[in-house]
This record gives C-alpha cells, sequence and structure tokens, in this order.
C-alpha cells in the first residue's frame, strides 16, 4: 500500500488530464483502483450541519454573500445545532461537520461551548469545523475544545484569480496563512476549489494541485462552480462536470491517502454525480442534517438538492446510493489513514 505518491507528474501531464475529454474514464478507472488499494470500498459520511448563512464576506460567486439581500438569514441556536446532532447520532452519524458563513456572533467562547458540548454527549464523534478565516489564536482554542477537523478550501491558488472572486477587503495570503496555521495547530485540514469558477485556466487550476502537494491537506474537496442568480457571477456558465471528475481522479492519483468528498454541487449539476464521483476516487459523503426549514436558505447555488429532505430521508437515499455504485458505507469516524488517535496529528 502505497499512502503517498512520490512520482511528480509535470505540467505539461497534468494540462493533458484537466483538458482532454476523453480521458476521463481512463482517469476514473485509475484513480478507482488506487482508492480501492487504500480503503477498498469504503465510504465515510458525514452529517453536515449549516448553522447559519449569516456572513461578513461578499465573494462574488456565492449566494450567501452579505449583499444579496434577497436571501433570508437564519442561524441556528446551540440547542438546535445539537439537536441535529443528536438525530445524526442516531442515524448513525460519527462525524458533525459545521458549516457557516463568517458570522461574528460565533465568537470563540460560543464555538468552543457547542464543541466541548456536543463531545460531552457523544465521545466517540469527530467534529469538523468550516467556519472561515479567523485568527491562529482563535483556530487553537477550538482545537484545544476537541474540533478534530477543519475545512477551508483555498478557492484558488492564482493570485490574479483570487482578486477577480473577491473583493478587495478578503486577502489571498490570508487565505493560504490560515491553511497553514490549521495545519501546524494539528487539525485535519481540508482545502480544495471549484471547477470552473469564473477567470479560471488550466494554469491556475495546476497551481491549486501544486500549493496541495505542498499542504498535504487530510480532506480535498472540489466540486463545480455552480450559478446563483442573485450573485454579481449571474451570467457566468456552471463548471463542467467532466472536468470535475478528471479533477476528482488527478486529486486520487496524486493525493492516495486523501479523503475526498463526492459533493452536493456535483450531485447538483447531474442527478448521478455523487456516484460518479465516487466511481472517480471520491470517498466521502456529506449529507445534510440541518433542519429542513432552513435547508433552501443556505442556497450558495441555484438548484441545489436535498433541499426539501428530512435528515432520515438523506440518510436512506445515500446509503442505496452508495450500494449501487458498489461501494459500503462505514459507521465509524473515518479519519484520514495516516492519524495517530494518540497525538491527535497526521502525517
Ligand atoms: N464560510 C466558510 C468558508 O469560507 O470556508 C464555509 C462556507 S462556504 C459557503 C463553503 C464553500 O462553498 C466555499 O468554500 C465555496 O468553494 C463553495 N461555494 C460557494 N459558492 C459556490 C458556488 N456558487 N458554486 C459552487 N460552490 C460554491
Ligand atoms: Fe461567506 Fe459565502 S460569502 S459563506
Amino acid at each position: 500500500m502505497q499512502l503517498k505518491n512520490n512520482k511528480h507528474y509535470d505540467d505539461k501531464t497534468l494540462k493533458r488530464w484537466i483538458e482532454d475529454d476523453s480521458l476521463t474514464d481512463e482517469l476514473n478507472k485509475k484513480a478507482d483502483a488506487i482508492r480501492k488499494e487504500i480503503y477498498g470500498d469504503k465510504v465515510y459520511v458525514r452529517g453536515l450541519i449549516e448553522f447559519s448563512n449569516i456572513c461578513k464576506n461578499d465573494c462574488y460567486y456565492c449566494g450567501i454573500r452579505k449583499s444579496n439581500d434577497r436571501v433570508e438569514r437564519y442561524r441556528l441556536t446551540k440547542e438546535e445545532i445539537i439537536s441535529c446532532a443528536r438525530l445524526g447520532y442516531q442515524l448513525g452519524y460519527r462525524t458533525f461537520v459545521l458549516q457557516g458563513g463568517e458570522d461574528g456572533h460565533f465568537s470563540d467562547d460560543i464555538v468552543v461551548d457547542i464543541v466541548k458540548s456536543i463531545k460531552e454527549i457523544h465521545d466517540d464523534v469527530a467534529i469538523t469545523l468550516s467556519l472561515g478565516e479567523r485568527s491562529y489564536e482563535s483556530y487553537k482554542r477550538l482545537f484545544e475544545a476537541g474540533a478534530d477537523r477543519y475545512l477551508l478550501r483555498q478557492e484558488t491558488s492564482d493570485k490574479d484569480h483570487y482578486e477577480k472572486l473577491h473583493p478587495e477587503s478578503m486577502s489571498f495570503e490570508n487565505r493560504r496563512k490560515a491553511l497553514r496555521d490549521l495545519k501546524e495547530i494539528g487539525f485535519q485540514v481540508g482545502g480544495g476549489f471549484m471547477v470552473g469558477s469564473p477567470y479560471q485556466t488550466t494554469e491556475s487550476l495546476i497551481k491549486d494541485l501544486r500549493f496541495l502537494e505542498e499542504l498535504e491537506p487530510a480532506m480535498i474537496g472540489i466540486g463545480p462552480y455552480m450559478t446563483q442568480h442573485d450573485t454579481p457571477f449571474k451570467d457566468f456558465p456552471n463548471g463542467s462536470f467532466e472536468m470535475t471528475l478528471r479533477l476528482v481522479s488527478i486529486l486520487r492519483i496524486l493525493f492516495p491517502y486523501a479523503l475526498i468528498p463526492a459533493t452536493t454541487a456535483l450531485g447538483t449539476i447531474n442527478p448521478l454525480g455523487r456516484e460518479r464521483g465516487l466511481q472517480a476516487g471520491a470517498n466521502v459523503l456529506m449529507p445534510n442534517l440541518s433542519p429542513t426549514m432552513v435547508r433552501e436558505k443556505y442556497s450558495l447555488y441555484d438548484n441545489k438538492i436535498c433541499t426539501g429532505d428530512e435528515a432520515a430521508e438523506c440518510r436512506a437515499c445515500l446509503e442505496l446510493r452508495i450500494k449501487n455504485a458498489g461501494y459500503e458505507i462505514v459507521t465509524d469516524r473515518g479519519d484520514v489513514i495516516t492519524y495517530d488517535k494518540e497525538t491527535r496529528r497526521y502525517s
């Protein structure tokens, strides 16, 4: 079993893999074989709790950006978040992902209290946070409170591209620093990017792959860019499904050990997107555990799937999809394979 891919793929090879539609099947098969060698047929599930759609940022692509005044804003209480986790636990989830906009209400004290409370109730779960950019000290407090993982996509590793996707108030350097801080503190870190975001080029995607090679994240989340009709990017088309599948495979080839989700965006752009994602090398699914009444409000992009379903329906639906695609759902924390429970570090 070879956890690290020590082979160097030059830019020319990566460019061909990224751009050539005729290579999708071949890359998918190669990636699926690598995943099988390391993780077998196992698929890890994470219950996603979208706890707030309030955000101080104004990313041009995102439906819950602060300037979008057509979104009805919500914020779950601590009790509501804990009750989502209780329900999730009963449904068999052993990882909860708490994701939200950069909502100032969620101070360190409040998040620490939520993390500790969930861990007191369920001592065998992992908690993943996805709360955007915070200071080193803040991340450290969250880790010390018991949070295990942190998802923060770099979005793009090309400074010029970053500046086309974000207003001046947001910093390319700060995003990258945050990822390095998280890793240094000991979190299992997740990076990632959208495929086909406006102004993206093959060269910027290659920079993303190189940045990830340097970061060595435990998790890598990618999905197609999806248009949202109330954003400044409303006239840009969705990213390509095929290219996203190829990139899932490229990630598996470059990072054999990584936890790679077949994302909701992939399931939105194609009805069988999540199954195809698994077959392309992904090994994680993140079904929604948020209360049904708030789901539509977490509208990052148009036509997002599963907004009307109950948590139990999502679980049942996914179980069937995973089985039909030829994989096996696992009920455990699903840490990255190089994780050491004693030291809470991965290598
Ligand atoms: N605030 C946290 C952060 O910044 O990491 C987490 C929430 S943010 C909405 C989660 C991810 O959604 C982003 O990293 C971005 O890649 C993705 N996203 C936002 N808008 C999207 C769109 N229009 N299409 C596809 N993905 C999108
Ligand atoms: Fe903050 Fe999208 S702009 S979550």
